[in-house]
């Protein structure tokens, strides 16, 4: 198995070396002061207005001119924002917290010199950041290579290329590159037209400790997400994955937070099973990011298998929308077996990613994979807040991750989930 004795003597290093901080005994009211008016903007609106007649459609229109408030039923994916702000920056975090967030997400990648950082993937620089247009570029695992005789331009930047004050100089940018791109200038472009470049001006890219430090300002809740790392481990020869997990955790305590506002995840079990031993206090609510039904399982097959995780200490399990619901003989979207089965387990369950996937209807007919078990079921725009209807009164889910956070804060607040 993972855990062994190395992980033990990690375990011991990393206890002496974090020193005098110890786990917060109480939450306390830190921030609690923090008076926030949360604006939702015309999106919300927008989807109502294109749902089909009916009960729902009437319910939440309703609720358009109540006052909303922050809710952690509205998780912050990469920020909260990114249908316009550039991901797992501090402008993506600002604007998602404006739009209600109650939990910000930052997805933890590690340096060259073993910091952590908040990045969607330990190797998604030269898509997110202008990293291949500066002298950082030369350091790239990948350097940009110019498309040429019917050849894509190529790059493939990580954070474990650079250090994390080299790190700090880049600048955010939406997600994309140009496959066609003969400079670095021009490989930067490649926004997707449902997205924005109006804030892609620079955004601030943030370490671990900066988004807990600005997350907790806000008086908010964290989810960190420890991502696969892209290099053999361990890196460098002693950077081991157990030194890794427990780093994200000694961030939290270090700066003083109590656990119950922090929800770890991993799609590795074994990343959730070390929390679970070494650091009960977060395990406990550590979500168990389920994709096992991708392939070669399938949904059916990561369903019989929530047994184990749960007779495992796993409490909170969270696969992505499609695991989660499908659609009956009249079109209806009802929950799945796996919803089902999860619940019956007396597992909790979180769900991601909203908003991720450009205009419904057009994702629908790409066949996009979030929607995939309602393709048939879906013919607008507005369909998204049947979405979320059924997760939260038929699945019963803890919270929903979108990337754009108006959309779940307005529902929940509707509904009275917070
Ligand atoms: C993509 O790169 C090619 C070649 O450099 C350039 O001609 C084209 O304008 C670029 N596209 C965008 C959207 O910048
Ligand atoms: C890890 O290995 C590096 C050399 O790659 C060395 O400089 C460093 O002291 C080692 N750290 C520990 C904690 O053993
Ligand atoms: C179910 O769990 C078993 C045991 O951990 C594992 O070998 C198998 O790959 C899992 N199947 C799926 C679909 O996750
Ligand atoms: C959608 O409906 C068609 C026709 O009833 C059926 O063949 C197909 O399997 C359905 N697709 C999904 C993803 O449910």
């Amino acid at each position: 198995m993972y855990i062994t004795v190395s992980s033990l003597v990690t375990g011991i290093l990393v206890a002496t070396t974090a020193g005098v901080s110890a786990i917060p005994t109480k939450p306390g009211k830190r921030n609690s002061h923090v008076r926030r008016n949360v604006e939702l903007g015309p999106r919300p609106e927008y989807l109502i207005n294109d749902m089909d007649e009916g009960w729902l459609k009437n319910r939440l229109s309703s609720c358009l001119d109540k006052k909303v408030v922050t809710t952690k039923f509205s998780i912050g994916h990469r920020g909260g924002a990114c249908l316009q702000f550039p991901e797992e920056t501090l402008e993506s975090h600002t604007a998602g917290i404006r739009m209600g967030a109650g939990i910000e997400e930052c997805d933890v990648a590690f340096t060259k010199d073993r910091e952590l950082v908040c990045r969607h993937d330990q190797c998604d620089l030269h898509t997110t950041t202008n990293i291949v247009t500066t002298p950082l570029g030369a350091k790239c695992t990948t350097p940009f290579t110019p498309a040429s005789g019917g050849n894509a331009a190529t790059a493939k930047c990580c954070t474990s290329d650079i250090t994390l004050a080299e790190f700090k100089t880049l600048c955010g940018k939406m997600d994309g590159f140009n496959a066609s791109a003969t400079t670095p200038e021009d490989y930067l472009n490649g926004t997707p037209n449902w997205r924005t470049d109006l804030y892609s001006t620079c955004a601030t890219v943030l370490s671990h400790k900066e988004f807990i430090r600005f997350v907790d300002a806000q008086g908010l809740h964290f989810t960190s997400e420890l991502k696969q790392p892209r290099v053999p481990m361990p890196f460098q020869g002693n950077y081991t994955t157990q030194q890794y997990e427990q780093q994200i955790v000694d961030e939290y305590i270090e700066a003083g937070i109590h656990p119950s506002r922090v929800w770890l995840q991993s799609f590795v079990f074994e990343d959730v099973a070390y929390w679970l031993r070494h650091a009960p206090a977060f395990g406990k609510q550590a979500i168990f990011l389920d994709q096992s039904g991708d392939g070669p399982g399938t949904i059916e097959s990561a369903a019989a298998n929530l047994t184990f995780y749960k007779n495992a200490g796993v409490r909170i399990v969270g696969p992505p929308l499609p695991y989660l619901v499908s659609v009956d003989a009249k079109g209806k979207y009802v929950p799945s077996r796996y919803a089902t089965t999860a619940k019956k387990l007396g597992l909790d369950i979180i769900t991601w990613s909203l908003e991720r996937s450009g205009p419904l209807v057009q994702a629908v007919g790409k066949g996009d994979y979030y929607y995939s078990t309602i393709l048939n079921g879906t013919h607008r725009d507005g369909d998204i807040f049947r979405l979320v209807d059924v997760l939260a009164r038929r699945v019963g889910v803890l919270g929903i991750f979108s990337d754009w956070s108006a959309t779940v804060t307005f529902y929940a607040n509707c509904f009275g989930l917070f």
